[in-house]
């Protein structure tokens, strides 16, 4: 093979941790994520569910694995009174949801379903409290009630309300887009914001909180200075932001039906991620030399136009190998900046933007974001190798990208994962990587790809996409070749 690419991977020089919370989700009540999504109501006898909450999609996520759970928005998180979602299920009270859709909310999942949901799930569950319209007080009650075991009037109405010992919720999210949908504060003001709400939420707990404030909306840079200036770093564990490949916000175009143009931009926005983290850590790493704050970056993924005929406030669109390859380049960044990046939450879990499960009344389908969320899941925890990509370039109209995009990582069985995505979608890539720092005598892989970039699972052929074994590469002493084919996401395992 006469390869271009050339990866070093020092697989002695492992020094962070690459945190399992990378691979969060992120499920908020809008469109149909909750209600004809993860929840169906326990009196539906058409679809089989525990108290509620559909077993096919349970099923799925356990073996895709899902490590925290970020609840209930979003924008929604800041319009949503926890008190309206306990309590028995005809008496709480309706809402309108203003942001999405202006759906009647009838509150029949809150905290209690939440929390069932993460224990079926194994989720660490991550609450995002309401800061716009909400209180001081209603959120230190919040955390009071989930986490208070002593005698308390928030642990004695838990107690009334059927659960007995306290779930210990660790991430609680301080506002979420308080630049925007969140109150429209400036960073200043929510600064401040922040540091009363980060005072009164701990003394109600019994396990240490990790309180997560409000981000920066992409590479809004001022946003993240202006805060860790003026909060103390006692009262902070983590700080956000968000960012989504979009290529225009007044035309993002169809989820499936896109030219090679538009995957070329939409692949530009989901890169640029690798800047905006940098861009955050400079600035963490100024203001926190030791490292003790994390950053999550708890909204990301693709965003297109809804699918034709679908409520556009539901926001449900479908999804392609496009995704594939945005979550495996993105993913591929978290893993290489995990010594600062310690969480981030893929939107939206079930029917809503990047998705990992679509359903439709009592079908599911596995997206190809979903396959490469559970091809990845060998990173978790693990403790990332630090990796030197050089690459062809992948060129549409005079502009270029990285064709290859890699990170890897050594579990604690001495296994080395190596994740490699080629976003070049008319051309295989020859790599060769030198394996540094070990010695290696067996390798398997698995890839997910297909013919076309806009190729997906559907209703009527669910796995047209999904992984199969991948045997493209020779080992030869500390040498890999690897043949990577076009529109792929590969996973090696190295022993
Ligand atoms: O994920 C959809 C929306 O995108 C969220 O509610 C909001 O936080 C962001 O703007």
């Amino acid at each position: 093979l006469n390869a271009q690419n050339k990866i070093v991977i020092n697989a002695d020089l492992g020094k962070y941790k690459i945190d399992k919370n990378i691979y969060g989700h992120f499920s908020e009540h809008l469109g149909r994520c909750i209600y004809d999504g993860f929840y169906v109501g326990d009196t539906n006898k058409i679809i089989p569910n525990t108290r509620g909450i559909r077993n096919d999609i349970v099923k799925a996520l356990r073996k895709m694995k899902v490590p925290v759970l970020r609840w209930p928005g979003g924008c929604f998180a800041d319009t949503y009174h926890w008190k309206d979602g306990i309590g028995p299920r005809s008496e709480r009270p309706t809402i309108v949801n203003t942001w999405w859709g202006g759906v009647t909310e009838d509150n029949s999942f809150g905290t209690h379903e939440f929390m069932d949901l993460c224990e079926q799930l194994g989720a660490e569950p991550y609450i995002s409290g309401n800061v716009g319209s909400g209180t001081v007080r209603e959120m230190a009650e919040w955390v009071q009630y989930t986490n208070f075991d002593g005698r308390s009037p928030m642990s004695d109405l838990r107690k009334k309300n059927g659960r007995e010992k306290p779930w210990n919720v660790k991430y609680w999210g301080i506002g979420n887009e308080t630049w925007g949908c969140g109150g429209h504060m400036r960073p200043e003001y929510y600064a401040d914001i922040y540091r009363a709400f980060a005072t009164y939420l701990p003394g109600n707990s019994n396990v240490k909180l990790f309180r997560i404030a409000s981000g920066a909306a992409g590479d809004d840079y001022n946003w993240t200075e202006v805060l860790l200036k003026n909060i103390p770093l006692n009262l902070i564990e983590g700080i956000g932001v968000h960012h989504y490949a979009v290529i225009d916000w007044n035309a993002k175009g169809s989820a499936t039906d896109f030219t090679e143009e538009q995957y070329f931009k939409t692949m530009q926005q989901a890169l640029r991620m690798e800047k905006i983290v940098k861009g955050h850590i400079n600035i963490m790493d100024k203001y926190d030399p030791q490292n003790r704050v994390a950053l999550a970056v708890d909204e990301w993924g693709g965003w297109y136009d809804v699918e034709p005929g679908t409520n556009p406030g539901f926001l449900y669109q479908q999804n392609t190998m496009r995704d594939a390859l945005l979550a495996g380049a993105t993913l591929n960044i978290f893993n290489n900046y995990c010594r600062r990046v310690k969480m981030a939450n893929l939107a939206q879990t079930v029917n809503v933007l990047q998705a990992v499960v679509l359903t439709k009344e009592e079908k599911i389908i596995l997206t190809p974001t979903y396959h490469v969320m559970e091809m990845y899941n060998v990173h978790h925890d693990a403790t990332m190798l630090p990796v030197d990509v050089t690459s062809e370039k992948y060129t549409v109209d005079g502009k270029s990208l990285d064709a290859i995009s890699c990170s890897a990582s050594k579990d604690e069985n001495g296994k080395i994962h190596i994740s490699l995505v080629n976003i070049d979608i008319n051309k295989k890539h020859n790599i060769v990587i030198d394996l540094r720092g070990t010695e290696v005598s067996k390798c398997t892989g698995r890839i997910l790809t297909s013919e076309k970039v806009q190729d997906h699972n559907t209703f009527e052929n669910p796995e047209k996409i999904k992984p199969a074994a991948f045997n493209g590469f020779k080992l030869n002493g500390n040498k890999l070749r690897i043949e990577l084919p076009a529109t792929s996401v590969v996973v090696l395992e190295l022993e």
